[in-house]
Formats: structure tokens, sequence, C-alpha cells
């Protein structure tokens, strides 16, 4: 059953269509990646969700919701760049946002402390928040999105602000929380996409270029692949510069990469024995060789680059 539903919504800023008509359902309990370049129109998208802005026009229907409802009682939102009072400490901030969505004071510091536990900064709970780091700051905000136990949860690139380790920390937290509650992220990371998400939605240019379930769209797109590395000498340079120019048949797409070349094959047989042969009569300098098929990168290329 669809929890959210967008219909054909868009935003126009003067001069930029930020958003042009997109469409999608958000299954109860899946966890949807909402992935696309710089500049797409992820947060403008996730800004009307969350209703923070007035679309230009469309709709947004979430399951349950009467007409005239608050749609952010529903909703818990962590944004981009989220702010904090710095003076408060992170338990007075949860504080002051559980009253803000309404509940009682008891509850309020009740849920506090448990989510301030629960995102693993209980013991730091007392202590102001500018003296926080980048990643204890996250977690704050992920309890702050909590607070009023939302239906949706909804996330502007949770994770790219912070240093590894703090990635991993709140990559595992939102694995746990996946299981919990619906929830849709923005991510220029694919790999982080793949980790958690059930469904994907690639945005480019304001257009919706692709979206489904990962397994599906993975399964749909599947295409074999060769992945070369020279030792990057002036003629192996020479030779793939030549040779990604004229590729021959039965090779349907081929991107340089720092080393060498990625090659998206249609038979894979046949391009193997093409390009073995190619790379011997040319005596280019091999350092690897790889046969596999297409990864969501591949596909995110693809559709960026088709819109
Ligand atoms: N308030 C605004 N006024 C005018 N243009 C805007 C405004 N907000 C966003 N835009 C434009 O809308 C487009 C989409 O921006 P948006 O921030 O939604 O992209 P994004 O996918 O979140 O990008 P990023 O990955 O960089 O966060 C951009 O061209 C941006 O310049
Ligand atoms: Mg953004």
């Amino acid at each position: 059953m669809a929890l959210l539903t967008v219909d054909r919504l868009t935003k126009r800023f003067e001069g930029t269509l930020a958003v042009d008509g997109i469409s999608f359902a958000i299954g109860e309990g899946r966890c949807v990646a909402l992935l696309g370049p710089n500049g797409a129109g992820k947060t403008t998208t996730i800004r009307m969700l969350t209703g923070l802005l007035q679309p230009s026009s469309g709709a947004i229907r979430l399951e349950g919701m009467k007409p005239g409802q608050d749609l952010r009682a529903w909703i818990g939102y962590l944004p981009q760049t989220p702010a904090f009072y710095g003076w408060m400490t992170g338990r007075e901030f949860l504080v002051y946002a559980g009253r803000l969505c309404g509940l009682s004071a008891k509850e309020a510091y009740a849920r506090s402390d448990e989510l301030l536990a629960r995102v693993g900064i209980g013991a730091a709970g007392k202590r102001r928040i500018s003296g926080y780091s980048g990643g204890m700051k996250q977690r704050l905000g992920l309890a702050q999105a909590l607070i009023h136990r939302p239906k949706l949860l909804i996330l502007d690139e949770p994770v790219s602000a912070l240093d590894p380790i703090g990635r991993r920390e709140v990559m595992t937290l939102l694995g746990e929380l996946k299981s919990e509650t619906t929830v849709l992220f923005s991510t220029h990371v694919l790999h982080d996409a793949e980790e958690l998400c059930d469904d994907v939605l690639i945005m480019s240019a304001g257009r919706l270029a692709e979206g489904g379930s990962l397994s599906g769209i993975r399964e749909a797109n599947r295409q074999p692949m060769m992945s070369l590395e020279t030792e990057g000498d002036s003629r192996s340079k020479e030779w793939l510069e030549g040779w990604l120019k004229r590729l021959p048949a039965g090779f349907e797409a081929a991107s340089a990469t720092p080393a060498g070349a990625r090659l998206i094959v249609r038979d894979l047989e046949t391009a193997r024995r093409t390009v073995i042969r190619e790379l011997a009569d040319a005596d280019v300098r091999v350092t690897k060789l790889e046969v596999g098929y297409t990864t969501l990168e591949d596909l995110f290329l693809k559709a960026v680059a088709h819109s």
C-alpha cells in the first residue's frame, strides 16, 4: 500500500524549473533513496514533501491524512544543513522540538531521553550542542526528526557532511531505523543507496529519470560489461583513445576511467575475444581486464546522461 503518493509535482522559481512534474509513490515500510546529481531537484522535492515549500502545481497525498490536515504531523525531517541553537543542550533541544510537535512536557522529556540513548549520544545529552562533533549533531538531528513518532522519515543527505567514522555510525543507525518506519533519503553516494534502500528514485534536471525497486531496476538494466586497465604508458593511452573513438560493433557504450576504460557490451563472449585480440595485436600493456555486469552507477550515469 502506498503511504505517500506524489502526482505531477512541480516547482518553478523565477527562471528555473527546479522540479518538473514528477509522479511517484512510496510504499509503507519501504526505504527509498532519492538520487541525482547536484541541482537535480532533490532538496526542492523534499522541501515540498515536508510542507516547507509551496508547490507551483501538483499534489502530495499521505495515506490516512484528512483533507486540510497538517502534513508535518506525519513527517519527520532532517534537512541537508540542520541548524541548532548551540547554547542549548541536546536534551533541551529535543524537549523543545517535542513541545513544538505538541507533546506534553512529561512525554517530551521521556521521549528525548529515549531517543538520545537510541541515537547513541545519551551521555552527551546534558552538554551544550556547540561542543558536539558533526556526527553527534547529525544524530541529534535524527533524534529530532523522530521525536513525534512520524510515519515517514525524510532525510536530505544524512551522511554527506560526515567523516568516514560518523558516516558508518549514521548508516548503521539508518539501517536499524528502516525496519521501524518508512524512510526517504536523498544522497549522491550510490554505494550508500545500494546498502540501505529497497526502492530508488533517480532525478535529473527536475525530472524523474528512473524509479522502482532496486532489485527490479538492476534486473531490467543488467548488461554485461568489461573493465580494462593499462599501465598508462603513452602507447597504451594512444591506442585506447583511438579505440574508444572507433568502438567496434558489439560494444554499446564506453567511457574512459582514470586507468583505462569501462565498456558496456552486447555479447560478452564476442566482446571478450575482440578485446583480447586487439590488445595483443597492438601490444598494449594491460594490467587488468575484468568482466561482470553493470552496476547502479552505470545505470545512474546512463539515466542522467539521457535526460
Ligand atoms: N529558492 C530558490 N530560488 C531559486 N532557485 C532555486 C531555489 N532553490 C533551488 N533552486 C534551483 O533549483 C534547482 C534544484 O535545486 P535543489 O537544491 O533542489 O537540487 P539538489 O538536487 O538538492 O542539489 P544538491 O545535490 O546540490 O543538494 C537548482 O537549479 C537550484 O539552483
Ligand atoms: Mg540538495
